[in-house]
């Protein structure tokens, strides 16, 4: 029950939101930053949240950003990342199950705290499916090798 969140300063509300609200469900949660309201450079956040998994020490993160499209761009450069920008509750199951996404992320200015819940939720519930999945997810990350 341990997980990575970060966000810039475009999502630091709904990172610390999320945090507390993970751990009011008993996550341990590694918080990635960014931890003041200064801007800052989301490749940075998403590059520090991804490494968190490349070491192993979480295996899944949320990542926030004003939109999550920068955040999710970002970490799919990262090696070993699945991430996947979601707003509604079907994506974020269909992320887990049939893509395995690793990295969630998720737009402060897009989302209300309850969807993001939600979306958060949803995600973390779900297994991934495996089967024809498993081939599909294992031919994204040979792309680019
Ligand atoms: C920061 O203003 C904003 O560009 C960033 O949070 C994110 O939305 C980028 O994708």
């Amino acid at each position: 029950m341990k997980i990575a969140i970060g966000s810039d300063h475009g999502g630091i509300h709904l990172k610390n939101y999320l945090k507390e609200y993970l751990q009011g469900k008993g996550w341990e949660v590694l918080d990635c930053g960014t931890y003041t309201e200064e801007s800052c450079d989301y490749p940075d956040i998403a590059a520090k949240l991804c490494g968190e998994i490349a070491q192993g020490t979480v295996t899944q993160g949320i990542l926030v950003c004003g939109t999550g499209l920068g955040m999710s761009i970002a970490a799919n450069k990262c090696a070993g990342i699945r991430a996947a920008v979601v707003t509604d509750e079907y994506s974020a199951v269909k992320s887990k199950e049939h893509n395995n996404a690793n990295v969630l992320c998720l737009g402060e200015r897009v989302l209300g705290t309850g969807l993001a819940e939600s979306l958060v939720d949803a995600w973390l519930k779900t297994e991934f499916a495996g089967g024809r999945h498993a081939r599909r997810v294992g031919k994204i990350m040979d792309l680019g090798k």
